[in-house]
């Protein structure tokens, strides 16, 4: 398992809700938490490591000691938005790009934890940022489309050298074309 940079398909491939909490969804969280300690990101959705399931691990601290701020969410829904705030916001799947993003400053989450209970709580600011952007990741939205005209224009060369990079990497035969990828996510999902 490894964290997919953009414009990897995973990454626009809408996740399915998990359907089971069996052993090998336990050793994909053990994994995927790793790989977010590792990257120094405070969450990771499923998608980011092409699993395209409704999935999410997230330590708002960022901090591995810290294994009391880990948390697990299975089909996450945001039900509530509440204020607006424009912050800046970086993406494990565009490492080193970071642009201010407009997100609502409050949001209310129901979600199911790891012992299949439903789980409701109410986050704020950096937290509220972090499950929005997670969120989105399940749904296909990345945060290159939240940005607004003078974010985008920043971001511009950046993203276009994500995308060179990514399809030099195909045509080297270090990741494989987009129609094998989507094949291995259509399979995925046919298993759950
Ligand atoms: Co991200």
């Amino acid at each position: 398992m490894k964290i997919v940079h953009y414009p990897h398909p995973a990454l626009r491939h809408p996740a399915r809700p998990v359907a089971a909490i069996d052993k090998s969804l336990h050793l994909q969280i053990g994994q995927m938490m790793d790989l977010m300690y590792e990257a120094k990101g405070l969450g990771l959705a499923a998608p980011q490591v092409a699993l395209p399931f409704q999935l999410l691990v997230m330590n708002i601290t960022g901090d591995p000691l810290k294994r009391d701020c880990e948390e697990v969410f299975l089909n996450p829904a945001i039900v509530e938005r509440k204020g607006i705030v424009d912050d800046e916001e970086g993406c494990l799947s565009f490492p080193g790009l970071y642009q201010k993003i407009r997100r609502a400053k409050t949001v209310r989450i129901q979600a199911y934890n790891l012992k299949g209970q439903a789980v409701e709580k109410v986050v704020t600011d950096l937290e509220a940022r972090a499950w929005q952007h997670e969120i989105d990741h399940l749904n296909g939205v990345l945060f290159i489309d939240k940005m607004g005209p003078f974010a985008r224009l920043a971001a511009r060369s950046s993203v276009k050298s994500f995308e060179r990079e990514f399809r030099a990497l195909q045509q080297k035969g270090d990741i494989p074309p987009d129609l094998e990828i989507e094949k291995v996510l259509a399979a995925l999902e046919a298993k759950s």
